[in-house]
């Protein structure tokens, strides 16, 4: 089954009113392939999924960042997946190694919180990977894995998860992995989910690449074979990341 190509922008914790209605302003007027050929989901902050969802091109779509792991409560400063539901909000991005190193999300937490929004009805792009300590020490692989079986021990329909795969060390560093590096884990990663998920969800699962992803480097990348598109941070504030939607072709 071909998956088809995808694009993510993760705008992380960054923008302002006048910011956010000039980038959509970009994207709106932006050339880029039809949504049968590459899928686009914008990540904006939480304050600002409204203001994005009402004003934004309707092939692209739009993701939270994060959400609570369970149905929403006293739960001071959280968003629950039953909100964003109610904003016509159908995409979340769960795992960041941003969430997961500043704010000790642990494997099993960030496995509950998929299988939570999964269950509510919201796609997933659930965020793996390995810091420059964990790489260099060989461990790569196994971080990765472990991150991802306390996902897969969680649910049992991956039709509406796209994993990103991004290592710690190339995220906002200006420091890509090499096609080569990313190709091996993502070709790695695509195995474990074949000997450990089943051979359907290895073939049908996109994994996106992200970590200094831009406009100069998406080409060589979107040729890898495993690799299936992009979760572009930095990048994704500027005019080049319709550039790299259009390495989906
Ligand atoms: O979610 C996106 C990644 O953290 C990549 O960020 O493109 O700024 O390196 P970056």
């Amino acid at each position: 089954m071909a998956r088809k190509f995808f694009v993510g922008g993760n705008w992380k914790c960054n923008g302002t009113n006048e910011e956010v209605k000039k980038i959509v302003s970009t994207l709106n007027d932006g050339q880029v392939p039809s949504s049968d050929v590459v899928e686009v989901v914008i990540s904006p902050p939480y304050v600002f999924l409204p203001l994005v969802k009402s004003s934004l091109r309707p092939d692209f779509h739009v993701a939270a960042q994060n959400c609570w792991v369970k149905k929403g409560g006293a739960f001071t400063g959280e968003i629950s997946a039953e909100m964003l539901k109610n904003l016509g909000i159908h995409w979340v991005v769960l795992g960041h190694s941003e969430r997961r190193l500043l704010l000790g999300e642990s494997n099993e937490f960030v496995g509950d919180k998929v299988a939570y929004a999964l269950s509510q009805g919201l796609k997933v792009i659930a965020c793996v990977g390995e810091t420059l300590e964990h790489r260099e020490s060989g461990a790569t692989m196994d971080v990765v894995a472990a991150q991802t079986k306390a996902i897969a021990d969680r649910i049992s329909d991956w039709t509406n998860v796209v994993v990103a795969y991004e290592p710690v060390w190339a995220i906002g560093t200006g420091k890509v992995a090499t096609p080569a590096q990313a190709q091996e884990v993502h070709s790695a990663l695509r195995k474990w989910l074949q000997t450990n998920v089943s051979v359907q969800v290895a073939e049908s699962t996109r994994i996106i690449y992200g970590g200094s992803v831009n406009g100069a480097n998406c080409k060589e990348l979107a040729a890898q074979p495993d690799v299936d598109g992009f979760l572009v941070g930095g990048a994704s504030l500027k005019a080049e990341f319709l550039d790299i939607i259009k390495s989906a072709t």
